[in-house]
């Protein structure tokens, strides 16, 4: 079999870089992904040669950054197939975004007693707002509880479904286990009991594995961070169906999301520009631009295919490392380029250490999951992610850095 390589891996300058000394093997865009020179110099010709503060200006700088501006939400609602920009707000982050839903259209539409469905699998940022707006509101959250190691338990999930029910919260792709979740079925039982209640997809991840396409798997919200997906901190997405933003008061006041301020009273724009108080992340936004341009121009199929032979060949290799053990799905078919994994007599943050003197940059801890930590029955654990510039290479280099930790840890 030939050997697996990124024909894309020359895009990303820091990969030619090294750690301690050796050539750096990137196995961390699960938090954060490297940057294509696409992306960083989309950003730098905005910087060095047209920047100016967007949707006031009358100037001509002022009006090609608007009109950029805008035509990276056109470019967003294709990328996840929304079917209008109108539907793409602009966020901070993925967490932001949730926070937003929770705050604006939880604060209107939930009461003590109504309940919000989320996975044991979330993320904290599709937690912890929740539990913020249940302090609130007096709303209930309950929890689809796992089957055996990393799925979902969709017939427990059937049976929390109830009249209460207002919204479900779920991870598309698990940041902690790679685990792609059945996100259609989930919204389709839901829609066959109360088509009343909303769904939100936590996207951070699928976004970047996969091609997505919000308006088939029918989600009400959608979210998704810029920097996991080759772009730049600052910027996420949140998408919602038209009618359902319509129906939501603003999530924070200032310039740029009013239509006319009285001190007797103000009214706000229309979405999604009632949700983007303030100046805006212009250069994120533009760079995010850029990298879904990179990305699509690869195609999102051929970056599945790509992290799929990857999974492939990693999994039955790391099978065969005595006290290894992979967390998650073992139907790498079930999973997105994701490898969480315990070693026996070596504390993660001890396999890191070692890893990192090898030039290997993994994760290890809870992965914002705490609950699914304990879950699981651990306290954190190793997680080497993929990117579309991770080659046969890096997976080698993480099972002879493996071998040197059980070593030195033995
Ligand atoms: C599944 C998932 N949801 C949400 C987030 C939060 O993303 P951000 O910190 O960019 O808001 C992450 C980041 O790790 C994630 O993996």
């Amino acid at each position: 079999m030939s050997r697996i390589v990124s024909s894309w891996r020359a895009d990303f300058p820091v990969l030619a870089t090294t750690m301690h000394g050796k050539p750096l093997v990137f196995l961390d865009s699960g938090a954060s992904a490297q940057k294509p020179r696409a992306v960083i110099e989309a950003m730098d010709r905005v910087l060095s040669g047209g920047y100016a503060n967007i949707h006031r200006g009358l100037y001509e700088i002022s009006q090609n950054l608007t009109a950029a501006f805008e035509d990276v939400r056109v470019r967003v609602a294709r990328f996840i197939g929304a079917e209008s920009e109108k539907e793409i707000v602009f966020t901070r982050n993925s967490t932001e975004a949730i926070n937003l839903v929770a705050q604006s259209w939880g604060r209107t539409h939930l009461w003590e007693g109504d309940e919000i469905i989320l996975s044991a699998m979330e993320h904290h940022a599709n937690i912890v707002p929740w539990q913020l707006l249940a302090e609130q509101t007096g709303c209930v959250i309950k929890v689809i509880p796992l089957t055996g190691e990393g799925h979902l338990d969709l017939s427990a999930f059937e049976q929390l479904l109830s009249e209460k029910t207002k919204l479900i919260g779920v991870v598309h792709v698990s940041n902690a286990l790679g685990t792609i979740n059945p996100v259609e079925a989930i919204i389709s039982a839901a829609r066959a009991f109360d088509p009343a209640i909303r769904v939100l997809v936590d996207g951070s991840q699928s976004a970047v594995h996969m091609a997505v396409d919000v308006r088939a798997m029918d989600a009400d919200f959608f979210v998704f961070t810029g920097h996991k997906l080759y772009g730049p901190t600052g910027i996420g997405v949140l998408y919602g169906k038209y009618a359902v933003l319509e129906a939501m008061p603003p999530y924070q006041g200032g310039g740029d999301m009013i239509e006319r301020v009285r001190f007797s009273g103000t009214t706000y724009k229309e979405p999604p520009y009632r949700f983007e108080a303030g100046t805006p992340a212009i250069v994120e936004v533009i760079g995010l631009g850029a990298a879904i341009d990179y990305v699509c121009e690869i195609g999102m199929e051929a970056i599945a295919a790509h992290e799929r032979a990857l999974l492939d060949y990693a999994t039955p290799l790391m099978n065969t490392l005595k006290g290894v053990r992979i967390h998650g799905p073992e139907n790498t078919a079930e999973k997105a380029g994701i490898l969480s994994f315990s070693v026996a007599g070596g504390h993660p943050s001890d396999i890191g250490m070692v890893l990192d003197q090898c030039g290997v940059a993994v994760r290890t801890g809870h992965h914002c999951c705490m609950p699914l930590m304990e879950a699981l029955g651990v306290e954190a654990t190793v997680r080497a992610s993929f990117g579309l510039y991770t080659n046969q290479d890096d997976l080698d280099a993480l099972v002879a850095g493996l071998n040197k930790a059980r070593m030195l840890l033995s």
